[in-house]
Order: structure tokens, then sequence, then C-alpha cells
């Protein structure tokens, strides 16, 4: 089987921060979730992560998923690789099996740039194969050498700070991705010095190596400069989220979503959205959210792991992992926290939180109301300030709603409590007890009115 090797060791001290640089993310994700996913849409399964600075905030993000090991100390590129040993021998598969070393900070490498090169990779028998592309500005990365330029081998890298004025003039550059023969990986890492102006170990002089050594050394040069990409400080990650933000932007362009203006819009890479569907300035999109045809969406809102469905209107909604279905109004200044289902046809207006609960088809709540832990039937109207009173400072308790209900305005609702079908609250009720079908609750004290009493409180005053 074939293996990857992820360099996640480094601590970036550009970026000027305790988090180590991998993971600092692009569009909502760490750099190293989007090269892990670059191998697992490549059908890569066995990857090692080479942890360093802060190791164990990448343990943490991981959680598990995948085995890494620890670089102790940073002795270079080289040094991080020789930590993965143990791991390329355990997976090593005899002569067949071959591994990927990437870089955890380059996040724009991708899975068809994994398996194109990994295929010339084993048409030329190589030992290591680099992926390389060419720059304008090749300053600061590692430059491929070879005999002569329609030579499809190549003989060595040598890095910016090791290069002569010759060698700085070459264009091809490495981005840092590279196939290996395992067993031979094994073999030449084990021979790599540090006798170079960084005294580091250099995971790039395993290509002189294995050319000293009668083995292949090839370059797969990628069309897309962007794999090579990688952020050294916040001017460089800023970039990268530009050219991700408007990557997504054009693609959703192309499959027939509306923008009239980009201002503050942002889209995560997992997001899906149905055509003829319009994105309004300030609106962020996350995770896995998925927006039906038609829809309008902004301006000004914020919705994470949520499914929309067709003909949903959204001005100024923040919604968390809810469902949204077809022809749904909400906004503005709306708030749908998580676990909540809102029906089709329901209209919320401002002011309004839901959290918890299930709202039926065509209900209305139209302003300054709080809905939590509840399960609201169809057709239901809520009057102005009406609030859901689901905890007691101890426990959370549900409130159950039926179809057709009419909620005053001003009423309270104390969980648990079950209003039945088609009932009626009056303005300022707070209910307390189980309300059974097409009753009418009603809880006032009686009204006094005090003639001239304000006469006499002001006397002298107006
Ligand atoms: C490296 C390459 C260079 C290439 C460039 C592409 C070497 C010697 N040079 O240079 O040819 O053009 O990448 O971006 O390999 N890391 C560790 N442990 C270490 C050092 C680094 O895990 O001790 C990790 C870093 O976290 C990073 C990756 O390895 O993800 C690359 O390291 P970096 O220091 O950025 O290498 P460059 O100098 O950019
Ligand atoms: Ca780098």
């Amino acid at each position: 089987m074939d293996n990857c090797i992820i360099l996640a060791g480094g601590q970036g001290k550009r970026m000027k921060s305790d988090m180590p640089k991998p993971m600092f993310k692009v569009l909502g994700e760490p750099m190293l979730e989007w090269v892990i996913s670059a191998c697992e849409n490549a059908g890569l399964k066995n990857i090692c992560i080479v942890k360093g600075f802060k190791g164990e905030v990448i343990d943490e993000y991981l959680n598990g998923r995948y085995e890494t090991v620890m670089q102790a100390e940073r002795l270079g590129t080289g040094h991080a690789v020789m930590q993965a040993v143990p791991f390329l021998e355990k997976n090593s598969d005899g002569d067949l099996g071959n591994t990927l070393v990437l870089c955890g900070d380059a996040p724009f490498i991708d899975s068809n740039t994994i398996s194109e090169s990994l295929a010339l990779h084993k048409e030329h028998n190589n030992s290591v194969t680099v992926i390389t592309s060419e720059l304008d500005n090749p300053f600061g990365y590692g430059r491929i050498i070879r005999d002569n330029e329609n030579n499809i081998k190549i003989t060595g890298i040598v890095e910016e700070k090791d290069a002569s004025q010759n060698q700085k003039s070459i264009k091809e550059v490495n981005s840092g991705a590279y196939w290996f023969k395992t067993d031979d990986l094994i073999k030449l890492i084990k021979n790599l010095k540090n006798d170079n102006s960084q005294n580091e170990y250099y995971l790039t002089d395993t290509v002189a190596l294995a050319v000293e050594a009668g083995m292949n050394a090839g370059a797969y040069k990628s069309s897309n400069p962007d794999v090579i990409l990688g952020a050294n400080d916040r001017k460089g990650l800023l970039q990268l989220n530009t050219k991700a933000r408007m990557n997504i932007i054009e693609k959703h362009l192309e499959n027939g979503v509306e923008f009239t203006c980009l201002d503050g819009i942002t889209i995560e890479r997992n997001v899906k959205i149905g055509t003829n569907t319009e994105i309004l300035s300030g609106t962020i999109l996350r995770g896995n959210t998925v927006i039906g045809e038609n829809c309008k969406i902004g301006p000004n809102c914020v919705i994470e792991n949520c499914k929309i469905g067709d003909e949903v209107n959204l001005n100024y909604v923040q919604a968390f992992k809810s469902e949204i279905e077809k022809g749904v109004k909400i906004g503005p200044w709306v708030h749908i926290r998580p676990n909540s289902l809102i029906k089709s046809g329901v209209k919320i207006g401002d002011f309004v939180e839901i959290k918890n609960s299930t709202v039926g088809e065509k209900t209305a709540i139209a302003h300054l109301t709080y809905v939590g832990d509840s399960d609201v039937g169809k057709k239901v109207n809520f009057g102005c300030g009406t609030v859901t009173v689901n905890y007691d400072g101890i426990v959370k308790s549900r409130c159950v709603i039926g179809d057709n209900c009419f909620i005053g305005c001003n009423t309270n609702l104390i969980a648990p409590v079950n209003l039945g079908k088609g009932v009626y609250t009056a303005a300022g009720t707070t209910i307390t007890r189980d309300v059974p079908d097409y009753s009418l609750a009603i809880d006032r004290g009686v009204m006094k009115i005090k003639e001239g009493y304000t006469l006499r409180k002001l006397k002298g005053k107006i």
C-alpha cells in the first residue's frame, strides 16, 4: 500500500504565534486539513503526520484520526522524515510500495497532482519523483537541477541559501512534495548529512544521493503553480485565503449562482449552492452547508453546517447546524441555534431566537420571541414577546405547542408544558399547566383605574 508523510513540525516564526504553522486556517480549515483531504481524495489512507513545535495542538485537532510522530528538535525536513522511518518500515510493502511526502503548510496540493505524479513515478521506475513548477519569481524555493533542460531526469535540488548565481536564475522549483519508493527512501534518509549553510538535514539532498547510488530521480512538473504556494507569514496567509476564496466563488459563478457584489462574502470549500440562488454581501457560508435553488441569502448572514431548501430567503440571519425547509423566510436579526428544524413556509421576523426546536409548516414568529427546546406545530402564530421558559436553573425542559395555536403577546410558557391543538393564550399570560385542545388560557390580575391619581402626585410640578 502507498503511504503519505506530512511534515508539520515547523514553527513558522514569522507568524508570530504560539500555534504550529500548519494549523493556521485557510477558509476556516487548518492548512493541514487541506493537505490531508488531498491525500484522502487521492485514495491514500496510510498517513503519518510529523509534529514538532506545539505538537499537542496537532494531536488535539487530529483526535486520533491518523498516526503522528514527534520530531523533538527541528533539524530540517530530512530530519523530520527520519522520525517517520519506523512508520515506513512497518508499511514498506516490499519493493512495491511508494511514499508521498508533503508539506503541511502548502494547502493547494490536489488529488489530481498526487495521482498523476504517482503514475509518472511508476512509469519511469523512479526512486524519487519531485513535484515541481515554474515560477516567475522563484526566490526562496529549492531549485531543480537537470543535466540539460530536455532531460527527463534530475540530478539535484539546491536551496536558495546554498545556490550559486547561475542556479538562482533557474525558475523550476521544488514544491516540497515528492514520491519515493518506500524502501529507497528508508535507505536514502539514513545517509543524509547536514553540511550546508543552515546545518540542517535537507530532504532535498535525497535526490543527489539517489543519483549517486544509480537510482532514477525525476520530476513531475505541474502546470498549476498554486500547488507550491505556502504561507510563511500573515501576509502570505491572507494571500492564500484570497486565492482560495476567489477560486471557490468562481466555481459557484460557473454553476449559476448569482453575486452582484463580493464584499465580505466568504464561502468555505465544502459548501454547496443550487442554481439561481443569490448570495448578498457580508455573507459567510461555512462547513458542510447545503443551500437549494432560487434562494436569496444575505445581506449579512453567517450559515454554518445547515441544510437549506429551495426558495429560502435569509436576511441578517445567523444559523448553525440546523435545517431550514423550502420557502422559509427569515430575518432580519434572527439567530437559529443548533438542532433546529424550520419546516416549509415558516416566517420568522426580527429579533427572534430559535434553539433545539422544531417549528411546523407555515408557523409565524414575527418578532421579539425566544423558542427553545420546543416542538411547535403547524400554522401557529406567535405574538410579539413570547418566551419559552425552558430552563429552571437546573434542568432544561421542553414545550409542546399544537397545530393552529395562537400565542398572545408576552406569553411565558413555563416548561415542561403542553398546549393542545388550537389553543389561545391571552396576552401577558404565564402558562404553568398543560392546556387542552381548543381552549383559551388567560392569567391576569384585575385591572384597576385610579382616576386623578397623577394629578395629585404631580401637583405643582406640571
Ligand atoms: C522546503 C524545501 C524547498 C522547497 C520548499 C517548498 C528543504 C530543505 N527545502 O524549504 O526546496 O522549495 O520547502 O515550500 O526541504 N518541517 C518540519 N521539521 C523541520 C523543518 C520543517 O516538520 O525540522 C516542516 C515544516 O513544518 C513545513 C515543511 O517541513 O511544513 C517545510 O519546511 P520549511 O522550513 O518551510 O522548508 P522551506 O525552507 O520552505
Ligand atoms: Ca516553507
